[in-house]
């Protein structure tokens, strides 16, 4: 089915978290127990710094909330400062009363890597699917770590980033050589099953690949574009990411 991508360019970064933020309290005030899929980057963190706001001081609970995250650094153990599943506690688990065992986070340091992707498949089938999904956006149009070529009806598997995505996530550590060659990622399927999706951008370097998701062909070559099929997709946007939009 075509959806299309409902397009929202806000102010700032600040609203554009606010308004994500605003998204799953919504959904957890209307289902405590609502599954959450939880992205890493830059971009989530103040939608996050939010969620904990809300928490902190207006009572929103995660306590029967059960949360997935998209990716994790294959090698990495969740307790390396670089990994997703630390990411996920500094910026938002050690905030909110999420209990720890409703958070699913793939295991980098898995034995059978593969086996863990089909586990994580069967996870979130066996809790009814993903209710709402927060994505960021690689410059390249990847999602997760779903890079060009990834397949519309692709699921959870043992992913090679792209270098650009390798070179971007770089800054993030001491030397750029310590960067994971490969990690774990759902599919755009999985993403694609998700009740809803709400994708964040901000900034110009962002705006290529906006333009090319909303209004380019449906392509594995962006695999954001294959977001247009989903039928209650938004994207939240401030005006620099925004600005490769046609009107
Ligand atoms: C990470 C993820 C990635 C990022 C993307 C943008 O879980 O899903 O696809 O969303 O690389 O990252 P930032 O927000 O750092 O620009």
């Amino acid at each position: 089915m075509a959806g299309g991508i409902d397009v929202r360019v806000l102010d700032d970064a600040a609203t554009i978290a606010q308004e994500a933020a605003g998204l799953f309290a919504a959904l957890l005030r209307d289902c405590p127990a609502a599954v959450l899929g939880l992205a890493t980057g830059s971009t989530p963190e103040l939608t996050y710094a939010e969620m904990g706001r809300l928490h902190r001081d207006e009572g929103l609970s995660f306590a029967q909330a059960r949360a997935f995250n998209l990716d994790e650094y294959l090698g990495l153990d969740g307790d390396h400062d670089q990994s997703f599943r630390y990411f996920m506690q500094k910026h938002l688990f050690d905030h909110i009363d999420i209990r720890p065992w409703n958070t699913f986070i793939f295991d980098g340091m898995a034995r059978d890597p593969q086996a863990e992707c089909e586990a994580f498949e069967a996870k979130i089938r066996a809790v009814g699917g993903v209710d709402l999904w927060l994505l960021g956006l690689g410059g390249n149009g990847h999602i997760a770590f779903n890079e060009p070529g990834s397949a519309s009806d692709s699921r959870s598997r043992v992913v090679t980033p792209h270098p650009e995505t390798v070179a971007a996530n770089s800054r993030h550590f001491a030397d750029p050589s310590e960067v994971p060659a490969q990690g774990l990622s759902v599919g755009v399927g999985t993403i694609m099953d998700g009740r809803k999706i709400v994708l964040i951008a901000t900034g110009a370097h962002k705006a290529e690949a906006v333009a090319r998701a909303v209004q380019g062909p449906r392509t594995p070559a962006c695999p954001a574009s294959l977001l247009q099929d989903h039928a209650a997709c938004t994207f939240m946007l401030d005006r620099a990411a925004a600005r490769g939009l046609s009107a």
